[in-house]
């Protein structure tokens, strides 16, 4: 019984900042959910709510069946672990490792069987004996993961672990903390404000923002029907593009207007649109729902439209492609790289409009 549980959750700091407000978030056993959300909108308060070392100013955290509000950290049976690693330098990592239940009182043959399981889960045997200056950033980071699994804690809390760390070993432990999550099952919630950690490692995505949780999916899910613009331009990369522009019929059909530019309403997204025939609102299409018209044969004549190629940034795989519209609207395409357009000339483009979105100008709601 190692689900968790924040309703209505509010942490409002002695200064008067409301770090979390309102805030729902229902975990469950044995899952992975990856708190995401740009610097700054409560994360890290969240977490260290829920790990008891900051007090719940309104609403009610659940651990299991128990209201742990006034439980305290020590006895939470959560183990953290912090984006600075906070290993003590004095102590190997042996030592390190065997600290926590050292203090808790457990017999030296336990703590002894316990070190070496979780040393031996993580591939850190040899360096047992070493001290935290002559580890490099990975294994610290490995060395704080092993603190907290020889605790066995009902749940891991992760706060940003990878951050410290340089791109190529980010994408390395990124896969170990994954392995690590299958062979373990714990239920684990990971905070960070990198989506791709996020959508890579969660079972769950939990996307915040200014101390709110917008939306809760599978990542797949957020990222194909996002709740609202936010979420929609921040999961992705390159972001979704958005677009002013406004509805507009003709005949039996609608389009969607930029001002120098239409192009025809899918079939799949239309009914929800009937109700906003000449009025404006946000188009959202992501980079790779683009096409250059050149490989795209059965392209309805309707839907082509021409846009100005500012810059071509070749990407390896793929390149990735500035536009601009004679309304000076930008937006980029993705397209793979052996197409190679040359920057500086208008090119003909196709949207995939099957895979459009669309936006409330006012509240930024998903209309469809
Ligand atoms: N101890 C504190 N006292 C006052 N304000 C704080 C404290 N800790 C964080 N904050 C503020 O609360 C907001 C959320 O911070 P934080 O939870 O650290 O966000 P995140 O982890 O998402 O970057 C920020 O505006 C931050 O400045
Ligand atoms: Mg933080």
């Amino acid at each position: 019984m190692s689900q968790v549980s924040l309703c209505n959750v509010t942490k409002t700091y002695p200064n008067g900042t409301r770090a979390v407000s309102n805030l729902n978030l229902g975990v469950e056993s044995r899952e992975f959910m990856a708190l995401v959300g740009p610097s700054g909108c409560g994360k890290t308060t969240a977490l260290r709510m829920i790990a008891g070392l900051e007090s719940v100013t309104e609403g009610k955290i659940y651990i299991g069946k128990y209201l742990v509000n006034n439980t305290p950290a020590r006895d939470r049976d959560i183990a953290m672990v912090f984006q600075n690693y906070a290993l003590y330098p004095y102590m190997n990592v042996y030592e390190n490792m065997a600290f926590g239940l050292k203090l808790r009182g457990y017999p030296t043959t336990e703590i002894e069987k316990r070190v070496k399981e979780a040393a031996l889960i993580l591939e850190i045997e040899d360096i047992l004996s070493r001290r935290p200056y002559e580890l490099s950033g990975g294994e610290r980071q490995r060395v704080a993961v092993g603190r907290a699994i020889v605790r066995k804690p009902l749940v891991f809390l992760f706060d940003e672990p990878l951050s410290n760390l340089d791109a190529n070993l980010r994408a390395q432990m990124r896969t170990e903390l994954h392995r690590l999550h299958l062979k373990l099952r714990t239920t684990m919630i990971y905070v960070t404000h990198d989506q791709v950690e996020a959508m890579t490692l969660g079972d769950r995505i939990a996307v915040m923002k200014e101390g709110t949780i917008f939306q809760t999916e599978a990542p797949m899910s957020v990222y194909k029907n996002p709740a609202n613009k936010f979420v929609a331009g921040f999961i992705g990369s390159p972001p979704m593009n958005f677009i002013d522009g406004g509805i507009v019929k003709k005949d039996d059909k609608l389009y969607f207007d930029e001002g120098s530019f239409q192009v025809k309403i899918a079939e799949n997204t239309k009914k929800p649109l009937l109700d906003w025939v000449d009025k404006k609102l946000i188009f959202g299409i992501r980079p790779e729902d683009i096409y250059d018209r050149l490989f795209i044969s059965e392209a309805p004549p309707e839907n082509i439209f021409k846009a100005f190629l500012e810059v071509a940034e070749p990407m390896g795989s793929e390149s990735h492609l500035h536009f601009k519209t004679a309304r000076q609207n930008r937006f980029i395409a993705k397209i793979p790289s052996i197409q190679k357009p040359g920057a500086g000339q208008d090119m003909e483009l196709v949207f995939d409009m099957s895979k459009a979105h669309f936006f409330n100008k006012d509240t930024e709601n998903t209309i469809v």
